[in-house]
């Protein structure tokens, strides 16, 4: 029998396979998340995350300047507070001289062109590890959004380029968005949490903000009421097209890898950009597999982020932001 169709022919060499090659990941998809706490000169390790750390803020920058050199240009900010400052309503998170507006600050000074994305939720500034206000066992929806929308203008007045709110509240990007056009912040850009999973694969983010809900009376033990649940995909395009229509600029889909099914068809169904979360738990597997030489991280990882790309996101928040760029400068 004659074969006259063989997809092998485009395979035969490195050449030919560059040329037919349909997605390209860079340096400028990448953000990269970072951890920052109270002091100078201090460096934690996460253990469960090898080769990411909590640094104090004068650290953070120098890694900042690191990154922009190796072309990574977007950092997203996570802050390791203090536990006698946080409390039931978050309001550390609009304290003007806080730890993030701080952070904001000093990296836009210090490299001006990095896009920086402070996280907004109330988790790492509730005493109880939630994304919003705790009442009568609950966790209310409406009275958060008044505290996003206070802790985004706090950020964009402390120089934010773009909020991303990670909360998963109904109706506070529309919060957020009035509230940052009122205050005259019409530059300052909102990357949403649209579809956000409740996922077991956020557990080596929490431990390294201390920022797992608490187990108590009247305190919900897990985020089930308002992340999504992870039997549905239909929803998620729900959720998608309610934020664009409150003025999301940048739609993002968490966690990554196990989810690209939902990054398809987000992206057949939307022209916003897309961000994808390639989250704490789908780094620390790839890091252990890595460590005992079960997977090769190198290749474990720009296949990963590029599988994310495949799947439709233009933008990807991963822990190895950095080690895939130094990757792709060699
Ligand atoms: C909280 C927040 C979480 C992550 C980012 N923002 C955890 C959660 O929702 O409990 C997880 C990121 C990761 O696992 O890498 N607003």
């Amino acid at each position: 029998m004659i074969i006259y169709s063989r997809n092998r022919r485009l395979r035969t060499t490195a050449a030919l396979r560059s040329l037919v090659q349909e997605t390209t990941l860079s340096v400028n998809d990448l953000v990269m998340p970072m951890f920052v706490m109270e002091g100078k000169g201090r460096e934690e390790p996460i253990l469960s995350m090898p080769g990411i750390f909590r640094r104090s803020l004068d650290l953070t920058v120098k890694e900042c300047k690191e990154l922009y050199a190796l072309g990574v240009k977007a950092v997203n900010l996570y802050m390791k507070v203090d536990e006698s400052l946080k409390d039931n309503t978050g309001k550390e998170s609009w304290n003007p001289d806080g730890l993030m507006q701080q952070s904001i600050r000093a990296i836009k000074e210090a490299v001006p062109e990095m896009v920086v994305m402070p996280d907004v939720a109330l988790d790492p500034y509730s005493i109880y590890g939630h994304d919003g206000i705790v009442e009568n066992g609950k966790i209310a929806n409406d009275a958060t959004n008044h505290a996003l929308a206070r802790m985004s203008v706090s950020l964009a007045e402390a120089g934010a380029d773009i909020v991303a709110p990670s909360d998963m509240m109904d109706g506070r990007v529309a919060a957020i968005r009035t509230a940052l056009e009122e205050d005259g912040y019409h530059d300052v850009g909102i990357l949403s949490y649209a579809a956000k999973y409740a996922s077991s694969f956020y557990g080596p983010f929490r431990s390294a903000l201390d920022s797992a809900p608490k187990d108590g009376d009247k305190v919900p033990s897990d985020k089930k009421t308002y992340q999504m649940d992870f039997h549905n995909a239909r929803e998620a395009m729900d959720e998608v097209h309610k934020d664009v229509a409150e003025g999301a600029d940048i739609i993002m889909i968490k966690p990554g890898l196990p989810y690209l099914d939902i990054v398809r068809t987000v992206r057949s169904e939307i022209d916003l950009p897309i961000a994808v979360y390639n989250v704490s738990g789908e780094y620390s597997m790839l890091k252990a597999a890595a460590a005992n030489g079960w997977l090769d991280n190198d290749l474990a990882i720009m296949e990963s982020l590029t599988c994310i790309k495949r799947a439709g996101a233009d933008m990807i928040f991963t822990y190895a932001a950095k080690e895939a760029a130094i990757i792709m400068g060699k």
